[in-house]
């Protein structure tokens, strides 16, 4: 029976394992259950008690040896698989896919940093307002087709709650809370109940701009916005003011830029006039600024607000408004280059 032993402890040593199945088939033949050295065990009774302390010393020696073998052929076998696996360390890595941002992102930052330029600073607000900053503050006669539900978004059950329709409500919100002198834009999103189109839609953007100070005038603002539109379009740009209304300016004037595409010639894009329309100004009304208030005898102040789909739809040559909300990546790819 030592003899046996000494058979499997050769057999132990001289084994060698390709895989982890073969470590498998190794431990269960001697170590399992109802393995070799359970068996051994087992038998130990059988031996005479002069050989028992001989036969238990190799027994030992057997176990320990086999469960030596499996940990150091298990051990090596890990260390093959991972220096020999498939993965092949000198490719090139894959390559980071870069967004890009939204164009709507870029012109706004851009109008954004020429005013900053001149010493206007950001100021933002929320998104649904009450009644007063959207329209009471601002002078909006209590009929006034702004104020319909055909044109503002209302929240249900809540008449004085609303989406704002501009930004000029963050402006009614700065008056009520800071001292002139006043200088500062306000970007952001606002809602129109209209139908949506190629040439609008219920969700666009704005920038509004506030100036107040003592002796503010139209001069002033006349000044700001050419610079403005030489900034954005090219130094080449005229602007020229019509007179409109607005009930929180007065006077109250459109502004045309002379027209981007064509620079000034006329084509279907400025409609052969030359010139297109970007933006709303004028003098903040002294209904506005008593409303808020500032005093109206010491101070007067601009205003101005602009659409930024509609200037990005000019600048880059956009038709269709729609494309700014789909977000289709054929669309968005194309302002890769710019910042
Ligand atoms: N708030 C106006 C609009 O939404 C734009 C505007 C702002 C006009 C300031 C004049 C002065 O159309």
């Amino acid at each position: 029976m030592i003899n046996n032993i000494q058979k499997y402890i050769e057999e132990v040593i001289a084994f060698t394992a390709n895989t982890k199945d073969d470590v498998e088939q190794f431990r269960i033949k001697f170590a399992s259950k109802k393995g070799i050295i359970t068996q051994l065990f087992a038998d130990f009774k059988l031996v005479p008690n002069e050989q028992k302390k001989e036969f238990g010393q190799k027994m030992n020696e057997l176990k320990n040896l086999v469960q030596e073998k499996i940990d150091s052929l298990l051990n090596n076998l890990e260390n093959k698989s991972e220096s020999t696996s498939n993965v092949d360390y000198t490719l090139p890595g894959d390559s980071i896919n870069l967004g890009s941002r939204h164009p709507l992102s870029i012109v706004r930052n851009e109008i954004v940093s020429i005013f900053n330029r001149l010493g206007f600073t950001i100021s933002e607000g929320p998104e649904i307002e009450d009644d007063w900053h959207v329209f009471s503050a601002l002078n909006f006669p209590e009929e006034h087709p702004a104020r319909d539900m055909q044109d503002t978004f209302f929240i249900e059950k809540h008449p004085d709650i609303l989406l704002r329709t501009h930004t000029s409500s963050v402006q009614v919100r700065v008056m009520e809370n800071q001292k002139p002198p006043i200088r500062t834009i306000s970007p952001g999103r606002v809602f129109r109940n209209e139908a949506i189109s190629a040439r609008s839609h219920c969700i666009f953007h704005q920038i509004e701009g506030l100036y107040i100070d003592e002796n503010v005038s139209f001069a002033d603002l006349k000044q700001t916005l050419l610079y403005f539109a030489k900034e954005l379009f090219g130094e080449h740009t005229k602007i020229r003011l019509r007179p409109s209304f607005f009930p929180f300016t007065e006077p109250s004037a459109e502004m045309d830029i002379t027209c981007s595409l064509c620079g000034g010639k006329g084509c279907n894009v400025c409609k052969h006039s030359g010139w297109l329309e970007i933006l709303g100004c004028g003098m903040v009304d002294p209904n506005v600024l008593e409303s808020c208030g500032i005093d109206s005898k010491k101070y007067t102040g601009f205003a101005f607000g602009m659409g930024i789909e509609r200037i990005t739809m000019l600048k880059y040559g956009i038709r269709d408004i729609r494309l700014f909300f789909e977000n289709d990546l054929r669309f968005l790819k194309q302002f890769k280059s710019c910042v």
